[in-house]
């Protein structure tokens, strides 16, 4: 079977329509780094190789050790928790999460930032996988007598939606998720794009309300390089993902793929790159795609803007920094930002 192309093998599909067109304008070339969303996937059937997010936490698992944007990050946050709620200064606040993600997040950050605040009112998290929703809704209630939670599966970064009117919303967004954007590597700082994601976080929350976020800061090449070297198997499931839900046909073989991790500093991005390992050709959606040996594909960005610059754009979008804290090795800030 090692060797078996199995594309050509009888599947279960499950094709997404949003999936497969951000697929197909990947693989065409129309757009690049829009792809990171759709990594952390889930099994929906015994066996399916297809599992993200469980590879995701593999990752995490067996490269600790040089991906120091999670230990960083989560040490500072459990510093500073009770700083961050201290400037913000309300006794009653409701907490809206921007992706939570795994369990083990919600445990490692979640849970501190909550803790900062003493009686949060309400938890609200927000994030596309079902499942991730689910634990942290669980996780929260389980440890914050009478805070209400609530769960929304929506994509917030494209989607429009509203929330329900809170008295001092707080909302937090952990793990770099706002710097995976799309772009292409030598187009420079995605600064549109950025701008107008905060504007859309900004209007989610509304004046008077708070932004906490981290971000990694990090400018050298060979550090930031290292700490993605190890995320390959989690990369290479996305193109088992395609196979599954992005209605392909044709000579598709998602083993035919390398994952490489590339810094351009010149955009302040760790670009997350695949080169095709033998020339394909296969239809998406119906339209025709074909893919050369050698060929070079960003599929996500992790935009790693120097704090300052950061401030900037989000002052553009609307918000005023109140404070900001950094890591012991001054690579991980974490911000808190007013809806001014
Ligand atoms: C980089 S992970 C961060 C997870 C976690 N907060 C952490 O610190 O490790 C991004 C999370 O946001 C979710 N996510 C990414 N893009 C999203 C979008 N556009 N809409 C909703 N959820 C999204 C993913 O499912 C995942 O749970």
């Amino acid at each position: 079977m090692a060797d078996t192309n199995i594309a050509l093998l009888p599947r279960p599909t499950f094709t997404d329509e949003k999936f497969s067109s951000d697929v197909l304008e990947f693989f065409s070339g129309v757009k690049a780094g829009h792809l990171g969303q759709w990594e952390y996937s889930e099994p929906k059937f015994s066996n399916d190789v297809v599992r993200g997010g469980e590879l995701w936490r593999k990752f995490l698992r067996e490269h600790i050790n040089d991906y120091y944007i999670l230990p960083n990050e989560i040490r500072l946050i459990q510093e500073t928790a009770f700083s961050v709620a201290e400037c913000i200064g309300k006794s009653s606040v409701t907490v809206i999460e921007l992706g939570p993600g795994s369990k083990e997040s919600v445990y490692f950050k979640t849970i501190p930032m909550l803790k900062g605040f003493l009686n949060p009112q309400t938890y609200v998290a927000i994030d596309l996988v079902g499942s991730y929703l689910k634990d942290a809704k669980r996780i929260v209630s389980g440890l914050f007598d009478g805070c209400n939670t609530l769960g929304i599966q929506k994509d917030f970064f494209n989607e429009s939606f509203c929330l329900p009117h809170y008295d001092t919303p707080v909302m937090i967004m952990f793990g770099g998720t706002l710097c995976n954007l799309s772009g292409f590597p030598n187009d420079g700082f995605s600064i549109k794009e950025t701008i107008k994601i905060l504007r859309n976080i900004r209007s989610l929350i509304g004046d008077g309300g708070y932004f906490v976020i981290t971000q990694d800061t990090n400018q050298d090449p060979i550090s930031i390089e290292r700490a993605y070297q190890g995320q390959g198997e989690f990369a290479l499931n996305l193109m088992h993902r395609v196979l599954r839900d992005a209605n392909v046909e044709g000579d598709f073989d998602p083993k035919a793929f390398e994952f490489k991790p590339r810094w351009f500093s010149k955009s302040y991005s760790l670009v997350h790159s695949y080169t095709v390992k033998r020339d394909m050709r296969f239809r998406i959606n119906e339209t025709p795609v074909e893919l050369k040996e050698n060929q070079v594909l960003y599929f996500n960005n992790s935009y790693k803007y120097p704090s300052e610059l950061f401030k900037r754009v989000a002052a553009i979008a609307g918000f005023q920094s109140v404070r900001m804290f950094f890591d012991k090795d001054k690579r991980i800030a974490l911000h808190v930002l007013k809806a001014a």
